[in-house]
C-alpha cells in the first residue's frame, strides 16, 4: 500500500472524529490513506457490538487503516486478524500514542512507548496474525527523559512492520509545546521502513516544512483536517506545481458542511443519534468568519434534521444555486421557505 516517492497524505486518525463519512470526504479531499478511530482489541476479541458497529466502513474509503489499541500482544493479534476477516481494512495500526490515563494506565497506547523489546514482541505477534500490512503510531516518547521513538521505528522494522508514523511530542507534553521535528528526523535516520511525520500540519507550507525539516516519506493530518478536508488537496497542489491555492471560501465551506451532513446523515440511515459525532465537525466548517459564532453556538443546539438543514440553508444565505448543490436529505418545505427568507440576510460570507 505504501508507495515512496509518492509521499502519501495520511488521515491520522481522532477518536470521535475519524468515522466513515468524514474518512471518506478526506479521500474525496486528496487524502490517500485514512486511519480509522481507534478501538479496543479487548473490545473486538469479546465482539462488543458498539465497537464491531465502529468496523463498518463507507463507499469510497479505502484504503483504509485500522486502528487497535491493547496491552496484550494476543489480544492485539487476535482482535487484528478478526478486523483482517472483515475484509474491509487494508493495514492494521497499533496505537502506540494515545496519552488518556484510562488508556496508558493498564499499559496500552503510548504506555507502549515504555518499553522498546516487549512491544517489539508484541508487534510481532500482531504481524504473524496478519497477511495485511501492520504499522505503528507512536509519540516520540513516554516523557523528555526518554526519547525512545528512534529505537521504536527501529524495533517496529524487526518486527515486521511496514511504516510507522511519529507524532513529535511527549505523551507527557499531551498537546503542550509543538511536535518536534528534529525527533521525527532522527526517526527517519534511523527507520528502515517508511515515516509519516506528524504533528501541527494545518497548511500546505507546514507539510512541506515537515518533508524538508525530517526527510519524512509522507505526512499524517489530525486536527488540520476537522472541517477542512480539502487540506489534502491543496498540499497535493503546493508539493506537485508549488502553487498554493486559495483557501476554501466561506460558500464552499457551507456546501462543505452540507455535504458531510449529507453523509453523516444516509451512513447513520437517518438516525438522529447521528448528531452527536457530527456536531464536533460541523463547527468545524463554521470557524474563523466574522458571526460564524453564532452559526456554532446553532450547531450545538439542533436536535432533528430539519433544523440542521435551516441552519446550513441560513449560512448559504439562501442562495437558490446552493439549494440544488447541497442535496440536502429530504429538503423539507419548512426548510426551503426559510432559506428563501433568509436570502438576503446579513449571514457570514
Ligand atoms: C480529538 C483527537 C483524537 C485523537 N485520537 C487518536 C486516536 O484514536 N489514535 C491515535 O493514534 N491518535 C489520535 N490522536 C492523535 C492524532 O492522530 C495526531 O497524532 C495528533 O493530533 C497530532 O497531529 P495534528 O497536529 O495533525 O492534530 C487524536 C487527536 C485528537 C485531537
Amino acid at each position: 500500500m505504501f508507495q515512496p516517492n509518492k509521499r502519501p497524505l495520511y488521515l491520522a486518525p481522532m477518536a470521535g472524529f475519524t468515522d466513515p463519512p468524514f474518512r471518506a470526504l478526506c479521500h474525496e479531499g486528496g487524502a490517500d490513506v485514512v486511519v480509522a478511530e481507534m478501538v479496543s482489541s479487548k473490545a473486538v476479541v469479546r465482539r462488543n457490538p458498539k465497537t464491531l458497529g465502529m468496523l463498518r466502513s463507507y463507499p469510497g474509503e479505502r484504503p483504509v487503516i485500522w486502528q487497535i489499541f491493547g496491552c496484550d500482544g494476543f489480544e492485539l493479534a487476535d482482535a487484528a486478524a478478526y478486523i483482517e476477516s472483515l475484509g474491509e481494512s487494508d493495514g492494521i495500526d497499533i496505537n502506540m500514542g494515545c496519552p488518556m490515563p484510562k488508556i496508558t494506565g493498564p499499559g496500552s497506547g503510548a504506555a507502549l512507548m515504555k518499553d522498546v523489546e516487549s512491544t517489539r514482541r508484541k508487534l510481532e505477534q500482531v504481524v504473524r496474525a496478519v497477511k495485511l500490512p501492520v504499522s505503528a503510531k507512536m509519540r516520540s516518547g513516554w516523557d523528555s527523559r526518554s526519547i525512545v521513538a528512534p529505537d521504536m521505528a527501529q524495533a517496529a522494522a524487526d518486527a515486521g512492520c511496514q511504516h510507522v508514523c511519529v507524532h513529535g511530542r511527549t505523551s507527557k507534553q499531551l498537546y503542550q509545546g509543538q511536535s518536534d521535528l528534529e525527533v521525527i528526523a532522527r526517526v527517519k535516520e534511523a527507520s528502515p521502513i517508511p515515516v509519516i511525520g506528524n504533528g501541527d500540519i494545518s497548511t500546505p507550507e507546514d507539510a512541506l516544512r515537515m518533508l524538508r525539516e525530517t526527510g519524512c516519506d509522507g505526512v499524517g493530518i489530525a486536527r488540520g483536517a476537522l472541517g477542512n478536508p480539502w487540506i489534502f488537496s491543496r498540499i497535493k497542489r503546493f508539493f506537485e506545481t508549488g502553487e498554493l491555492a486559495p483557501e476554501p471560501t466561506w460558500m464552499e465551506k457551507v456546501a462543505g458542511a452540507a455535504r458531510h451532513f449529507t453523509r453523516a446523515w444516509n451512513f447513520h440511515q437517518r438516525d438522529e443519534n447521528a448528531y452527536r459525532g457530527l456536531k464536533g465537525h460541523l463547527v468545524k466548517y463554521f470557524t474563523g468568519h466574522p458571526g460564524s459564532a453564532d452559526l456554532r453556538r446553532g450547531v450545538g443546539s439542533v436536535t432533528c434534521n430539519e433544523e440542521m438543514e435551516l441552519l446550513i440553508l441560513g449560512a448559504a444565505g439562501g442562495n437558490r444555486i446552493m439549494e440544488a448543490t447541497l442535496e440536502l436529505p429530504g429538503l423539507t418545505e419548512r426548510a426551503r421557505s426559510s432559506a428563501a427568507q433568509a436570502a438576503g440576510s446579513d449571514h457570514p460570507r
